[in-house]
């Protein structure tokens, strides 16, 4: 999810100046996956459109799916941590990608659970993904440590859930994560200096056309 998109679709926060935290300022622009790779779950990602468009929630789908599943396909995690499931659109494409992985996803909006357990199911993906119902804060603390991949696809992170995220990953595990730019404030500030601590992360190419930042856990 993108500002631009929460601004098309009539998303409504306040216009705040993130020019700190532009986090893919001097990293190459890694081109989102190929156009012409077909996406199995693009029916997922059209259905969580319209049931935005119809119940006006917080359900903004992902708009670089195939960029996950290459992210799983190149490193293979085996424990994979998703916070913000919607319905299950990228769930379905980080499972795909890792055929051995088990992934835990993350939702507190009952509807969406069970919608989301639903196109699971439809993608025959059921044994793989987990859809814990709760908000990110108690579900994290009742998770085992030892995520190869861990991406964050809620509306702004705040600096505790980077830190939770950060304590679940392993040394040399991913951490995907969507709309820092919708952080603000301290909390903003916060983020930018403990993401940019070269001795906590190591930076890679971004996705979702530059709105989604890709690290690597360092010790
Ligand atoms: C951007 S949508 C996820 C979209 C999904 N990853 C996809 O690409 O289709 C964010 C989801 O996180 C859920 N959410 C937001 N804040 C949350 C919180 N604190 N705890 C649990 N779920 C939360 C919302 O209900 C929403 O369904």
């Amino acid at each position: 999810m993108n500002k631009k998109k929460l601004d098309d679709e009539s998303f409504h926060h306040h216009d705040h100046d993130h020019s700190h935290l532009d986090f893919t300022r001097g990293i190459a622009m890694n081109s989102d996956a190929d156009e012409s790779t077909p996406d199995p779950f693009a029916h997922v990602q059209s259905v969580t459109r319209q049931h935005r468009k119809e119940h006006g929630c917080g359900a903004f789908t992902f708009d670089d799916g195939r960029a996950l599943t290459r992210l799983a396909q190149e490193r293979q995690p085996k424990r994979i941590l998703e916070l913000g499931t919607g319905l299950g659109y990228t769930a379905c494409c980080l499972a795909y990608g890792s055929p051995d992985s088990r992934v835990d996803t993350i939702e507190f909006d009952l509807e969406h659970v069970e919608l989301a357990r639903e196109q699971i199911e439809k993608c025959d993906l059921g044994g793989r993904i987990i859809v814990h119902h709760g908000t990110f804060d108690i579900v994290l603390k009742t998770l085992q440590p030892g995520y190869d991949l861990v991406f964050f696809d809620g509306l702004e992170p705040t600096f505790e859930t980077v830190m939770q995220m950060r304590e679940l990953l392993v040394e040399g595990g991913l951490l995907i994560c969507g709309n820092l730019q919708l952080s603000s404030g301290t909390e903003a500030t916060q983020l930018a200096t403990e993401l940019a601590d070269a001795s906590h992360w190591k930076s890679c190419d971004p996705i979702e056309n530059g709105h989604t930042i890709v690290l690597i856990k360092q010790n």
